[in-house]
């Protein structure tokens, strides 16, 4: 038998992360965060204060020095930046907005891709993103698409950054996640769409239980096929 995959896409704070990584431990799947890999691109970038929304050059010319790898764990996935582990820091807020900005970069995303084609060759996944059905693995046995209400996602957002400890305001995280949704969609290249043969999950007024129970079915089901 070959393996299984599932791709999850959507826009930031529809509970992709969450709901995959729930849907991967009861499955043994291996959970695989692409959003992580170009949060790690961006904050080599912001590192270097190099501003990815403007200085495309020197995001390509600082791409040979920028290595990735992940490990998966009982912490589930790490992630490594040229050996450090950077897990926590790419979760800052304007880590947020320099990993949309150079996704937008093709070289970077040329450099993602074969990454997360690799990983996903050997292994039954669960890979979240945002073109992972359209672009990375278009032959993924399951689609599914999480949406949300902007309003709701990032309250859902903003409340992880209280719990962290991150200092933030919900209008911040609202205009940063604005911001995002209209980069990632409107990006040349491999933008957030859902695939023509995804499932589209709207989670707005569910709870994340039912979330999960809802996309854990349509997973359970898809497999029984
Ligand atoms: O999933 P996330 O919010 O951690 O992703 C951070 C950014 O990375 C997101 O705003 C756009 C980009 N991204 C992408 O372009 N393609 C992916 N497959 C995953 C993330």
């Amino acid at each position: 038998m070959g393996t299984f995959k599932v791709a999850i896409d959507g826009p930031a704070g529809a509970g992709k992360s969450t709901i995959a990584k729930a849907a991967a431990r009861q499955l043994k799947f291996v959970y695989i965060d692409t959003g992580a890999m170009y949060r790690a691109v961006g904050l080599a970038a912001v590192r270097e204060g190099i501003n990815p929304n403007t200085d495309i050059k020197e995001v390509e010319a600082l791409l040979p020095k920028v290595e990735i790898d992940i490990s998966h764990g009982d912490k589930g996935q790490e992630i490594f930046l040229n050996g450090e582990n950077v897990s926590k820091e790419i979760r800052m807020p304007e880590i947020s907005v320099a990993a949309s900005d150079v996704s937008k970069i093709p070289a970077v995303r040329q450099k993602l891709l074969g990454l997360q084609r690799s990983i996903a060759e050997k292994t039954d996944v669960i890979m979240d993103g945002r073109d992972i059905g359209t672009v990375v693995l278009p032959d993924a046995e399951l689609k599914i698409f999480l949406t949300a209400s902007v309003e709701e996602r990032a309250m859902r957002r903003y409340r992880e950054l209280c719990e962290k400890g991150i200092e933030s305001s919900f209008d911040k995280v609202k205009r940063d996640m604005e911001y995002r949704d209209k980069n990632d969609s409107e990006r040349e290249i491999a933008p957030l769409k859902p695939a023509e043969d995804s499932v589209i999950v709207d989670t707005t007024g569910k709870t994340l239980d039912e979330s999960v129970e809802w996309v854990f079915n349509i997973i359970r089901e898809s497999r029984e096929k």
